[in-house]
């Protein structure tokens, strides 16, 4: 018979997101009257950009005719859509990251899981605590931990803890690490790291030779001028870094799929007998053999993204979830509640009040309320007693959740 990957197993319960989905299922179920309001998982609601579905239209089209239509395309995505964000997302801001160094795909969450495939066993891996679940539960998968403890943490894996007493931004880990996951802005707090705070990490990652995957997926949602944007904006970051960002949730790709990572070529990694690799090969080439590009369409969808009208409706997209967010924070603090978050990215976190844990606040809304949010301690034993609730909504469904929040305290 077939022997599976025993490191599953190793796994707690389901994925975080999905777990909420059953329990607010079941809850449907019995109640089949309720009104839910879903501020739960970061997903969009607002259509598409206007110029985007535009492009994929005409892309639609094209692929109709002889002369318009593409087979496979490039494994690392089409040059146009890697020029654009090379010149948009980074040569603007002053990082020097080429269109070779950019690889498209369908999603940071994929991206920053499969980068294990080029990631060896035996390293000190660090992670946040709260953090994002699926760089903890990809390196599960990979063999890279050992068997979680009652707390839910899995041994083998620093982690750092983030809370309200250090702003929740991860502090410079004491011993050496050889990878390090950041997000900024980050999932689940909302915290952005200044240039300084992000300076030193990459300072850090320079002196142990240590690799920073550093996810900005969320960094179109910044608002705060003076705070870096990616981690290329930091000196020294093209020897230390990967980077993944994504048009899920700026542009509303969520459906649709496509985002991209950045391996600049001077990055580097050992071999087992201690022999320098660049790690942009080892990638090329695991995506070369295992992915066979983002479709053409939805491709041509994101490149114009970039169109003057495109940046103009991705800001709108950006502006409306932005308002969402303040509107919660403004309700929340209004009615008592200490919230963190929500001023430069679309998550807010709230600390729960005294006599509940995270789980018992999330039953307490979905019951009470008819809000469904996330608890913070499916992020990890750091976020309990905390819970997140997301801007991505309609402006009506977030004005009628925070009213019937309100009317509980
Ligand atoms: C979240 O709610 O944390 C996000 O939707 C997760 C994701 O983008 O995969």
């Amino acid at each position: 018979m077939v022997k599976v990957n025993g490191n599953y197993l190793k796994l707690q319960a389901g994925y975080l997101f999905p777990e909420i989905a059953k329990r607010v299922a079941k809850f449907s179920q019995a109640n089949p009257h309720s009104n839910l309001i879903r501020l739960g998982i970061g997903d969009v609601t607002e259509p598409l950009p206007k110029a985007c579905s535009f492009a994929m239209k005409k892309a639609i089209d094209e692929m109709s005719t002889p002369e318009g239509f593409h087979g496979y395309g490039p494994e690392q995505g089409y040059s146009w859509l890697r020029e654009k964000i090379s010149e948009f997302d980074f040569k603007k801001r002053g990082c020097d990251i080429s269109a070779e160094e950019i690889f498209v795909s369908d999603g940071s969450k994929c991206d920053s899981s499969n980068i294990l495939d080029i990631i060896g066993d035996g390293n000190r891996i660090a992670v946040t605590d709260p953090v994002y679940p699926v760089y903890v539960d990809s390196n599960v998968m990979a063999g890279s931990t050992g068997l979680a403890n009652a707390q839910g943490r899995y041994d083998g894996l620093i982690y750092i803890p983030i809370t309200a007493e250090n702003l929740f931004i991860a502090e410079i880990p004491k011993e050496s690490v050889d990878l390090i996951y950041l997000c900024f802005p980050n999932n689940p707090t909302g915290a952005v790291a200044t240039k300084r705070q992000l300076s030193e990490w990459v300072n850090y990652a320079l002196a142990n030779k240590s690799l920073i995957l550093f996810d900005a997926a969320y960094e179109a949602f910044i608002q705060d001028e003076t705070l870096p944007h990616s981690i290329y904006e930091i000196d020294g970051a093209r020897d230390c870094a990967v980077e993944f960002r994504s048009f899920s949730k700026n542009a509303g790709f969520t459906g649709t799929r496509c985002a991209y990572s950045v391996i600049p070529k001077s990055l580097k990694g050992k071999t087992q007998d201690g022999r320098d690799v660049d790690l942009w090969s080892l990638w090329n080439r695991r995506q070369s053999t295992k992915f066979n590009g983002v479709n053409y369409v939805v491709q041509r969808g994101a490149e114009a993204v970039y169109s003057h009208e495109g940046c103009m409706q991705v800001k709108g997209l950006v502006n409306f979830y932005m308002e969402n967010a303040c509107i919660i924070r403004n309700n929340l603090k209004e009615v008592g509640y200490e919230v963190f978050g929500g001023e430069n990215a679309p998550y807010v976190w709230i600390k729960v009040p005294d006599r509940m844990d995270s789980w018992g606040f999330f039953d307490f809304l979905l019951e009470k309320a008819n809000v469904v949010g996330t608890p913070g301690s499916g992020f990890g034993s750091a976020g309990e007693g905390y819970f997140r609730l997301s801007a991505f909504n309609t402006r009506d469904n977030v004005e009628m959740a925070m009213e019937r929040i309100s009317s509980l305290k």
